[in-house]
This record gives C-alpha cells, sequence and structure tokens, in this order.
C-alpha cells in the first residue's frame, strides 16, 4: 500500500492538536465549562462521542492510518461497533463473487497500489491523482456509520476518510454539473468475475451533486484506523450512510460531474427494484421485501430480535432537508 505515514514524510496532525487542549489538561475546568447550559450540553456529547471512538479496536492486520476524530455532525454513532471478522468476510462485491464469503476469498487478486483517481467531466480542474496524492488532501477522520444493505441486514464500521466535498471543492465543478458518477475498476485480470452477466461492468453509482457535497458523504481510505481490505473496497472507495449500502461504490477509478442522472449498475439491472435515489426507507418496500426491519450482522443468536430500520438510515436531521418535498415512492 502506498499510504504514507509519519515515517515517511506524511503528518497528519495529532489528537492533541485537533481536540481543545483543555481535554488533555484539565479535565475539572472542563466539566466546569460543561455544566454552564446549551454549550456545555453538545460539549459534553463530543466528549461522550469521543471516549466512544477512542474504544474502537486496531486489528494490527494492515498498514494503520492516522486519524482524527470527525466534528461533522452525525458522524460518530454510539451503536456496538460489528466486529472486524464480520465486516470483513460477510460482503458484497460482485466484481469477486455473489456469495457474501466470496470477496474475502477471492479479493486478494485484487492490486491496491499503484492506484490512480482520475477526475473528469463537468470540472474546471480536470485531474489524475496518485491515491497517496488523494489520501493527503484532506485529514483522515474516523467515523462510525451505520451500513444498511438493502438486503436486510446491516452493520456499524469505523470508517477513515475525509468529506468528499473536499476534493469537490478542490476540482471546480461547473455551473451545469448537477450529478457524480463513481466508476469502480474492471479489469477481469484482477476480478475473476467482471465479465460475469450479473451486471453490466463497470460498477457505476451516482449522487446528486448536493448528495455528493453533503459533509457525511465519506470518500473512504480506510475502516478500524488501518487502510480497506481489498474486500471492503481498497484502496478508496465512498460510504454514504443514509443510502442502501449498493449506493456506496468500492476500489473507485474515476469521479465523473455530468450534467445527466447517471445510470448506475443496479438501475440497468433492475429498474424496478433498485432507484437512483435509494435511500433507506423503512415505508418504501423493495418488491420482494419489506424494508421496515433489518439483521444487525453479529447479533444473530436464535433469540435476537430484528431492530426497526430508521427513516434515511437514522441520519433524517442531517439529510432530511436534501429531499424536502419529494416523493420518496416515486423517487425509490
Ligand atoms: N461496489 C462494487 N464495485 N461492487 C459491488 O458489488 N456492492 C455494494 C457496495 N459497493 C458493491 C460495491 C453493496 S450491495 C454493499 S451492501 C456494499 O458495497 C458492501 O460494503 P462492505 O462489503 O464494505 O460492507
Amino acid at each position: 500500500m502506498l499510504i504514507r505515514t509519519g515515517r515517511d514524510g506524511f503528518q497528519h496532525p495529532t489528537a492533541s492538536e485537533i481536540t481543545p487542549r483543555a481535554v488533555y489538561e484539565d479535565r475539572r475546568r472542563l466539566l466546569k465549562w460543561m455544566a454552564t447550559g446549551a454549550a456545555g450540553a453538545a460539549l459534553a456529547q463530543w466528549a461522550q462521542r469521543e471516549a466512544f471512538a477512542q474504544q474502537v479496536t486496531r486489528p494490527g492486520k494492515l498498514a494503520p492510518l492516522q486519524v482524527v476524530r470527525s466534528t461533522v455532525p452525525g458522524a460518530v454513532t454510539m451503536e456496538k461497533i460489528t466486529e472486524y471478522k464480520d465486516a470483513t468476510s460477510y460482503n458484497n462485491f460482485y466484481e469477486f463473487g455473489t456469495d457474501k464469503g466470496d470477496p474475502v476469498e477471492n479479493a486478494h487478486t485484487l492490486k491496491p497500489s499503484p492506484w490512480t483517481v482520475e477526475i473528469e467531466g463537468l470540472v474546471k480542474k480536470p485531474a489524475k491523482f496518485a491515491l497517496e496524492d488523494l489520501v493527503k488532501l484532506a485529514p483522515q477522520e474516523e467515523r462510525i456509520y451505520r451500513l444498511r444493505c438493502v438486503e436486510g441486514w446491516s452493520m456499524v464500521i469505523p470508517w477513515v476518510g475525509y468529506s468528499l466535498a473536499k476534493l469537490i471543492e478542490k476540482v471546480e465543478p461547473q455551473g451545469s454539473a448537477k450529478f457524480v458518477e463513481f466508476v469502480s475498476l474492471a479489469d477481469r485480470k484482477q476480478m475473476p468475475y467482471v465479465g460475469s452477466r450479473v451486471l453490466d461492468w463497470p460498477y457505476v453509482e451516482g449522487l446528486r451533486m448536493d448528495e455528493a457535497m453533503h459533509p457525511l458523504t465519506l470518500l473512504t481510505f480506510g475502516m478500524y484506523g488501518e487502510v480497506l481490505p481489498n474486500q471492503n473496497g481498497a484502496p478508496v472507495r465512498v460510504v454514504v450512510p443514509w443510502k442502501y449500502g449498493f449506493k456506496s461504490g468500492k476500489s473507485i477509478v474515476k469521479i465523473r460531474f455530468t450534467d445527466q442522472m447517471p445510470k448506475t449498475a443496479w438501475n440497468k439491472a433492475a429498474a424496478n427494484e433498485y432507484g437512483f435515489y435509494s435511500n433507506v426507507n423503512p415505508n418504501v418496500d423493495h418488491p420482494r421485501w419489506s424494508q421496515a426491519t433489518e439483521r444487525r450482522i453479529g447479533e444473530d443468536g436464535l433469540f435476537a430480535r430484528k431492530r426497526k430500520t430508521l427513516m434515511f438510515n437514522g441520519y433524517e436531521p442531517q439529510v432530511g432537508q436534501l429531499y424536502a418535498g419529494m416523493d420518496l415512492k416515486k423517487n425509490y
């Protein structure tokens, strides 16, 4: 992997540079301050999330990434984090097979380095980023997101990355750009199921410009404090926490700005089942199953109850306004 750490020159800020000094230097002063009303309450919540995020276990399997805590509202859910072994062995990555256990078995043939990501289409500054440069564009934040798959299961994963908006601002979209398209690698030599008829390759996903610019939309380089394992979309993917998992394209090689709604892989495969928006919505069923509940991976004992699926996967306070006035049954 070509993701650089402090050792070879690339310095992320340390946690103490990001976190208010008071947290480290004077807990009592901080607690007093926290007791002083609204600002204090917000800080208390922040401190709680901070403490929670520190519980993320580092599996020690791949190259570590230096991370800072995220201050983006909604970026850290306090739910129990899914075990690393579950998050990395129960995957959808059809380029490596259609069974949940296929990607972990087969994705060793993916070469995540060297890697480039091309930015093209309606932008003032089209660019070709080497992964090492893309990684350095902004500090890597830890974001603990729920991921809800359209198939009815979910996980809680500590991702590492930065808001996609940071990259978008850098390349300066033209006024005519209305959508962003994400194109995954489709190389038969590295990906044994590219060429199979299950999808029209490459895997393409897309977002409306305001969705792509939303601070929760994460350009993702790692999980559990380390670089992404191949089966989870190494070396770079998108994670859009309020949408079904398939909107989060893996192993991305191109980001294209367009004025047309992108023709996405699953929409092309079954337009009546997989819409462009695909916001998590317990009130709009998939034609073949209900979306009202979900099974949390790792909680599947005999007596485990299904959880209620939340509107926008629980991110309604942050993203609900993006869809004000839209008929979400029509725009599924
Ligand atoms: N990206 C590519 N390129 N190919 C895929 O098959 N599957 C999607 C999404 N991104 C997929 C993809 C689906 S259906 C889900 S649920 C998530 O990846 C799963 O991500 P995870 O394996 O990291 O949990």
